[in-house]
């Protein structure tokens, strides 16, 4: 039997990149997907559903804590449960840096990475408690490793999902919920198209595997994180960097 078969499993972020890649591989491996994004979730959903899945696909800011309540009872309501939750929805904006970002810029940045992760935990949570079952995989960064350059506000919201990871994963252990978070490193998506190619080549020394890394690679870990293989872990971040945090 396929290993998701059955299973419910939320994923934001999931219209690009990391989240998308996530999105396929759960479905593949059989389970009922819930896509959350500001946009391009039907296109996914589309591709998923032919493929023969079924899905939810809201078009959703996860900055929206009454969006998030809704959204757990139309679930509910369709597919009965919420097994796993997958907090990857992000953003970064370029000139980042303590002295330079605008308070606005630094709120948007904060409320997405850090409060969208918290919202989405605080909005699963009561059922995974009533069911004493569930998984949520946060989605950090080695920015919430090392000092990256123009990163100030993006470093400190990856931080507190490290740190929201640990909490919760602590909290929620004796109900059977595995909480963990992933550190991705530079990743080929849409979230480095503001990157200019002569930065990116800057992290390649600090890379000793020599490349960056493809979207399957960073969702294949999620997954994982997701499954039984992970039910002795909980609080716990694993680094996806081809080394960068260990150099
Ligand atoms: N790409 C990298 O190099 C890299 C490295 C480390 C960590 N990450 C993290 O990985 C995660 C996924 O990023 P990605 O690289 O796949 O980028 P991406 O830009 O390809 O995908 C991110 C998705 O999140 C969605 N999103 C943004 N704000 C949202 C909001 N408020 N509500 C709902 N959806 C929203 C976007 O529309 C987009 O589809 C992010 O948390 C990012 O910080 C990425």
């Amino acid at each position: 039997m396929a290993e998701f078969a059955g299973k419910v499993v939320i994923v934001t972020g999931a219209g690009d990149g990391i989240g998308r890649a996530a999105a396929r591989e759960f479905a593949e491996k059989g389970a009922k997907m819930v896509l959350i994004d500001v946009k391009g979730v039907e296109t996914i959903a589309d591709e998923l559903k032919a493929k023969g899945s079924e899905v939810i696909a809201a078009s959703m800011d996860v900055r929206d804590g009454a969006a998030w309540g809704e959204l757990v009872e139309d679930v509910l309501a369709k597919f009965g449960t919420i097994d796993a939750l997958v907090n990857n929805a992000g953003v970064a904006v370029p000139g980042d840096t303590a002295a330079d970002v605008s308070e606005d810029v630094w709120d948007k940045i904060m409320d997405v990475n850090a409060k969208g992760v918290w919202l989405g935990m605080k909005a699963v949570l009561p059922t995974m408690i009533e069911k004493k079952s569930g998984k949520i995989c946060n989605v950090a960064s080695t920015a919430a490793h090392i000092g990256l350059k123009n990163a100030a506000a993006y470093c400190a919201s990856k931080g507190a999902v490290l740190a929201l990871t640990r909490q919760a994963g602590v909290q929620y252990a004796p109900l059977n919920i595995q909480i963990n978070s992933v550190s991705p490193g530079t990743t080929m998506t849409g979230l480095q198209r503001d990157v200019t190619e002569e930065q990116r080549a800057a992290f390649l020394p600090l890379t000793p595997i020599g490349r960056f890394a493809a979207s399957e690679e960073v969702s294949g870990v999620i997954v994982f994180l997701c499954s039984n293989g992970s039910s002795f872990m909980t609080g716990a971040d694993v680094s996806i960097d081809g080394g960068m945090v260990a150099l």
